[in-house]
């Protein structure tokens, strides 16, 4: 973030630059920053946009909002990687200055074209009696790293039959045609996909509705993403308006995807089966998928949620995103594993066999606040089974899993500070194991479960003290025998500061 803009953000925020700075110090001093996940220097970071491989390296832009942890104007703030752990932070790359932007650049994709990472995004204005008016826009970055936005929209609104809910364009080629996906809103109020095409990028042609069999899922749509893996055809999108099950639509809104015969780009056509969310836990939406050189189909969330106040607030900042995840296809159906790259950030290792028989054990040298665990337990005759994560006085954080009821449950009640608690404090699935294979990264204010080779992720904020490090393993009526395989990440400095 260069001197010039910040003057920028200071006369458009109406802050003086000690103002500025004072709020930069809160952030600093929050006890719950992490540390190898992306998150933002001050202010607010909800979806991840623009994630690309280009020139090189991984190019990912957040939304982002600088001058405190509400959803105010939004930005993209830009970030770059080699290998998708080690993030440095290239301050903003997108301010909202043009008039089909005045309320906001929202969220967008990328994709390399003629050598350039061309962006695509939603500009965001209200009228003067506050309507909303949506516009997808381009922006053009060359190989330094500037970004030129196109002088005006490229599709200039909704097409008949949708209202102004019309956003978050997801770009992507198939042979010398590209095509974008759009959330959408029907005007009878209901969530849909729209799908476009172009032989250029700039000019977009209505194909029509993604014909899916969901007419009447949710009010909304965000932030669909389209991609064919192992010969599917995979629509990920975050509904709103879907109302609470017994172990579904937990979380104010959802995200998911919906699998089948790849989509017929020339109508829309889409042959699937059920909703399926992505994450069973308690803080994931708005994700993004991109294709790494190697062919692997990576993606990333934003690890919040809207409409949401989190304990961060009161330090001025708010969110991070999710580690990358690799997804395959395995029996019908989406699997998400920690992208291998994740090795890169361990530390000492410390390894344990042990038999555990009614009782919770610990073990030297496996704790700590920021940290990779592997954990086979095979269930032999316990009723229930888990690991207690972050326990310090009165704090822990429970995974485990119940043996009469086959489910697997996520317990954050006693995480720390508690927070969104009109959704509850447990997240759980239905599982019929006799081995669990779990694999968990914890940072200072997260976890996120991996279990049985990613049939489910858990992902969840978590507000606990500092000195709240121990891990515990347990099994209850009965026996388990457990393999163990604990890295620590400590002292780590994934994401460098703020340039
Ligand atoms: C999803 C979302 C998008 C929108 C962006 C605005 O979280 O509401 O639909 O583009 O956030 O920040």
């Amino acid at each position: 973030m260069n001197w010039t803009r910040e003057q920028r953000y200071r006369s458009f925020s109406g802050m003086t630059k000690e103002e500025y700075e004072k709020l930069q110090q809160t952030v600093e001093q929050s006890p719950w920053r992490q540390t190898f996940h992306i998150q933002p220097p001050i202010g607010l970071l909800n979806d991840p946009n623009g994630f690309c491989f280009h020139s090189g390296q991984y190019h990912l832009f957040y939304q982002w909002f600088p001058f405190g942890p509400v959803h105010g104007l939004k930005h993209w703030y830009h970030v770059t990687s080699d290998d998708l752990v080690h993030w440095e932070n290239q301050g903003v790359g997108m301010e909202p200055q043009k008039w089909f932007e005045s309320h906001g650049a929202y969220s967008g994709s990328g994709i390399v074209h003629d050598d350039k990472l061309h962006l695509l995004y939603t500009g965001n204005t209200r009228d003067s009696e506050w309507k909303r008016h949506s516009y997808q826009c381009i922006a053009i970055m060359d190989k330094h790293g500037d970004i030129k936005k196109h002088t005006a929209p490229i599709i200039q609104g909704p097409p008949e039959g949708y209202t102004q809910h019309f956003r978050d364009p997801k770009v992507w080629q198939q042979g010398d045609s590209f095509y974008l996906v759009i959330g959408a809103q029907r005007e009878n109020q209901t969530g849909c996909v729209l799908l476009y095409r172009s032989s250029n990028t700039f000019q977009w042609e209505f194909v029509g509705e993604v014909k899916t069999g969901k007419n009447d899922f949710g009010f909304m749509w965000e932030c669909p993403d389209y991609f064919e893996l192992d010969g599917k055809g995979v629509l990920l999108f975050s509904p709103q308006g879907l109302e609470a099950q017994n172990y579904h639509y937990q979380n104010i809104y959802q995200s998911g995807f919906l699998i089948g015969t790849p989509i017929h780009l020339d109508d829309g056509f889409f042959e699937h089966g059920e909703f399926q969310e992505l994450d069973a836990g308690f803080d994931f939406y708005a994700q993004q998928t991109t294709l790494a050189p190697d062919g692997r189909r990576i993606l990333i969330g934003w690890m919040g949620l809207p409409e949401i106040e989190y304990p961060t607030d009161r330090h001025q900042w708010a969110h991070c995103l999710t580690i990358p995840r690799e997804l395959f296809i395995k029996n019908g159906s989406l699997y998400q594993q920690p992208v291998r790259e994740m090795e890169k950030l361990r530390r000492s290792h410390t390894a344990k066999f042990d038999t555990i028989n009614n009782e919770s054990k610990t073990y030297d040298s496996i704790y700590g606040q920021c940290y990779e665990l592997k954990s086979e337990i095979n269930i032999q005759t316990a009723a229930t089974c888990g690991i207690k994560l972050r326990t310090g006085q009165e704090e822990e954080t429970v995974l485990y899993y119940d043996n009469d009821k086959k489910e697997i449950v996520l317990d954050r009640g006693k995480s720390g500070e508690r927070f969104a608690e009109a959704y509850g404090f447990t997240r759980s699935k239905p599982l019929d194991v006799e081995a669990l294979s779990l694999h968990i990264f914890v940072d200072v204010s997260s976890v996120e479960i991996f279990v049985n080779e990613g049939a489910y992720v858990f992902t969840a904020r978590i507000f606990p003290s500092r000195d709240s490090r121990g891990i515990a393993f347990f099994a209850r009526n009965g026996r388990i025998d457990l393999q163990v395989d604990h890295w620590s990440y400590e002292q780590h400095e994934a994401i460098r500061k703020v340039k």
